[in-house]
């Protein structure tokens, strides 16, 4: 559910027209919607009846400090996989006792930053990373609270990109390993066991793996305990999809009954990182048509949104459903929509069938909340887009659209050298 609807045949968001955010900033814009972002929170919230989980939001999905703090302000924490995402998380106003870090790769640098703010939990993904996180914990006088990312081993039926439980993926340690590893980390000093960690893939459309994922970490979870190692969090990611079409994708409450009937035996804290759940339906991206042509048999809608703007279809064959910004009655055809990039992999669409529209109309690309915006680029040299959060009748550019300057921000050409005399 969201609140992006035609009135008196305009796209509005909220209350507002879309073609007056366009208005003020130009297109490509992003536009999110602030009620549909908090019943989405207030949905997933509410589907946990049992536990009181502790909602970490996964900033990777949407990163603009508006979203990150418009979560944290209705209660969330944030699952965050860089230093610069905790930068964002802190700038955001999420205390560092409700911030977890993942990720295969956090530099020294980054575990620092993470142990100077506090955070509740590391991830850890490897041997090697838990003795990085020993070793600066050391050097600052402090123990690191950590867990352990699991890779249970589970084929999450979704894109091969975005599967990260299986074996073959880089993602956490073997769950054969795992009681190992967990001996392991007892072991060093200035480390402290508190949780067990999986994510085993995104955009799941079905709750069983997560089962199966969830009932081989309850088995290790016993195991652990026989081995007098105390668990207080289990942290079971993110992952729960949307529709970005006509996906069956299950329902919070659905997904909120399948992992609290797995943990019933779990006496601690339930922790979550939701993302595309979240924001993928609260967001949209806007753009003007800027020319049409055909070749050969195939017609062209060309926009001035690319792939560096919204990448997914282009990176996992990814649908978005396309609309007119005025809604049009005509007749219509088969076209591809595409950018103004240097590619042929950049487009939105193949073979869409969609009214004739102008030059100058607009479209929106539907669903493009999560993994839009965080995932743009400068490619071709193109001024990444604004972001507008439309809440009611009122809207806020929350972040402006880059400027010439921008693009060769701390570039600097080298003074003339004479090194081919
Ligand atoms: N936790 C961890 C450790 C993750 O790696 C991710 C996403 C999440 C939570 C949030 O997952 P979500 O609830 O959003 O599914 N760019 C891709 C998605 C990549 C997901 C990466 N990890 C896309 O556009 O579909």
């Amino acid at each position: 559910m969201n609140f992006f609807n035609y009135r008196n045949g305009e796209l509005c968001c909220e209350d507002v027209k879309v073609s007056a955010i366009t208005g003020q900033t130009g297109t490509p814009v992003y536009v999110y919607s602030a009620k549909t972002l908090r019943r989405h929170y207030d949905v997933f919230r509410r589907a946990f009846v049992v536990t009181t989980p502790l909602i970490c939001y996964s900033v990777k999905a949407n990163s603009n400090i508006a979203v990150v703090s418009l979560f944290s302000s209705m209660g969330a924490g944030a699952d965050i996989v860089s230093g610069g995402e905790l930068f964002r998380a802190i700038r955001a106003g999420v205390r560092g006792e409700r911030i977890v870090y993942s990720g295969v790769g956090k530099t020294t640098e980054e575990i620092r930053y993470a142990l100077e703010n506090k955070i509740l939990m590391f991830n850890a993904e490897s041997i090697e990373e838990l003795d990085a996180i020993d070793s600066v914990a050391g050097s600052l006088g402090t123990i690191a609270p950590v867990s352990i990312r699991i890779n249970p081993d589970i084929d999450p039926r979704t894109h091969p990109y975005i599967s990260t439980g299986l074996r073959k993926n880089k993602f956490g340690i073997d769950i054969r390993h795992a009681r190992d590893a967990y001996t392991e980390a007892r072991a060093r000093n200035n480390l402290r066991i508190v949780g067990l960690d999986m994510h085993i893939g995104s955009q799941l459309t079905d709750v069983s793996p997560i089962e199966s994922a969830l009932k081989r970490v309850l088995g290790l979870f016993t195991d652990l305990r026989h081995d007098g190692i105390d668990i207080q969090y289990i942290d079971i990611g993110g992952g729960l999809g949307i529709a970005y079409r006509d996906e069956q994708a299950a329902q919070p409450d659905g997904y909120a009954a399948a992992i609290e009937r797995a943990l019933k035996d779990f006496g601690g804290k339930l922790i979550l990182e939701p993302g595309r759940v979240l924001v993928g339906n609260a967001g949209i991206l806007v753009a003007k048509v800027l020319y049409r042509k055909q070749n050969g048999t195939r017609r062209f809608m060309i926009v001035d949104a690319g792939m560096n703007d919204l990448i997914r279809p282009s990176l996992y064959d990814a649908y978005h459903e396309i609309v007119p910004i005025i809604e049009t009655r005509g007749r219509r055809f088969k076209q591809d929509v595409v950018g103004p990039i240097c590619e042929s992999g950049d487009f939105f669409a193949h073979r869409r069938d969609l009214p004739l529209l102008d030059r100058g109309q607009m479209i929106a690309l539907m669903s493009a909340g999560a993994y839009g915006f965080s995932m743009s680029s400068n490619y071709n040299s193109r001024k990444r887009a604004a972001e507008v959060l439309v809440d009611g009748n009122n809207y806020y550019v929350i972040r402006e659209r880059e400027m010439d300057g921008d693009l060769t921000r701390g570039e600097r050409i080298p003074p003339a050298s004479n090194s081919g005399e």
